[in-house]
């Protein structure tokens, strides 16, 4: 790597006097049962010892903790999930390139100060990559705070845990730079119950009480659609069913984009993003499991959709064209063709409706209405 040799030996001198020796340990390590650790919360601005209960090993995009703390006067419910963004989760993440990543990082920041840092390019040196994989671990917290923020209504609906606030983890409060100084962690409702990806629909699930699940899902997509917060990571280890009532509870915001929430209510609703979400990606997983792959989720969630009306069909004929909306019906499941649908072999594919819906058939829109609030 081209970095000065003259300088890393200065900072590997700073390291062996214990500078940010904190960080000298891997999260396996750190994040297990029994462990007690220190929060500095945000407000009110106090500490609170913890300790761990469980770990949700193997950690991906973020350690998540379940810990307790002593009864406090904080009114915070005791166990919670604490969810910590550690940079150390990053693949590329060593003990060596730890050493590397702080002297760099020093001297850079010696030089240039902490707003100036370079654009991601394969030839930077590898501390520049750990210094990305830091601020994405920093972006996934502030967009899953932010977040929360619009929807204090739907945490009181229980559509999604509750929020208690944010706190760091002290690491190193005399380094140069904020990925040094200390970690950041949320603060959330514990959602007692199991995600719907250790469930096996049509093997522990019957295909009733899977459908019944599916419905529960279905119209939690509808209520979160009105707020104008996207997901975009929804898949069946982001839902839990919550066992006290068995009702679907969606997790992990550390993907959502909270940019169209002041928009009102009717550009909200039909935006694409929140479309796309709350009504067809939710929709796909329960038909196909997580990129279309049935196994994951054990089965099929929801064997069948209601079928449009064939009014609603006349309707989208203008965009979509008889050819297309004849296409999509004759996709389906013979199953679900011969349950719901008469084919008139009599009509041109090009010119009209050849498949109807068979007569006294719940139908539905296209898309769901605006909610009248
Ligand atoms: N509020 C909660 N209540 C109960 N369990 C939770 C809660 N939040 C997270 N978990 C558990 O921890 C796991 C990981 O949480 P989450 O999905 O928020 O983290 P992540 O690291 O962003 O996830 P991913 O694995 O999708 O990258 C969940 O699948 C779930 O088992
Ligand atoms: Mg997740």
């Amino acid at each position: 790597m081209g970095f000065q040799s003259s300088r890393f030996v200065h900072h590997l001198r700073r390291f062996s006097n214990g500078t940010g020796s904190h960080w000298y340990r891997s999260p396996l390590e750190v994040y297990k049962p029994g462990v007690r650790l220190t929060l500095a919360l945000s407000a009110p601005k106090e500490s609170l010892e913890i300790q761990i209960v469980k770990a949700f090993a193997p950690f991906t995009s973020s350690v998540v903790l379940l810990v307790k703390a002593e009864p406090t006067a904080l009114q915070l419910p005791s166990p919670f999930i604490l969810k910590v963004a550690d940079r150390r989760l990053a693949p590329i993440w060593d003990f060596d390139r730890e050493k590397d990543y702080q002297a760099s990082l020093q001297s850079y920041v010696e030089t240039f100060g902490t707003t100036v840092i370079p654009e991601t390019d394969d030839e930077l040196p590898l501390w520049i990559h750990m210094l990305k994989h830091w601020e994405f671990y920093e972006s996934s917290h502030v967009k899953e705070r932010e977040a929360y923020k619009w929807f204090t209504e739907a945490q009181k609906l229980e559509l999604i845990p509750r929020f208690y606030g944010t706190a760091q983890l002290s690491m190193d409060e005399s380094a140069c730079h904020p990925s040094l100084t200390h970690i950041k962690c949320l603060l959330l409702e514990y959602i007692y119950g199991r995600t719907m990806g250790s469930f096996r629909p049509g093997i522990d699930l019957s295909a009733e009480e899977a459908e019944v699940m599916s419905q529960r899902v279905l119209q939690l997509g509808r209520d979160l659609r009105r707020y104008g917060v996207s997901h975009n990571d929804i898949h069946v280890d982001n839902i839990i069913i919550r066992s006290t009532d068995n009702r679907p509870v969606l997790i992990d915001w550390g993907n959502a984009d909270s940019s169209l929430a002041d928009l009102p209510l009717q550009q909200r609703w039909t935006h694409y993003s929140m479309w796309f979400n709350y009504h067809y990606r939710i929709r796909y997983m329960l038909r196909y499991g997580n990129d279309g792959d049935k196994i994951v989720s054990g089965g099929v969630w929801h064997r069948y959709r209601t079928p449009v009306s064939d009014i609603e069909q006349f309707r989208q004929v203008q965009e979509m064209g008889w050819k297309l909306i004849n296409y999509k019906i004759s996709q389906l499941s013979s199953e679900e063709k011969e349950r719901f649908y008469d084919e008139d072999k009599s009509v041109d594919d090009k010119h009209g409706l050849r498949w109807k819906v068979k007569k006294g058939l719940r139908t539905r829109m296209v898309d769901d209405p605006v909610p009248i609030m």
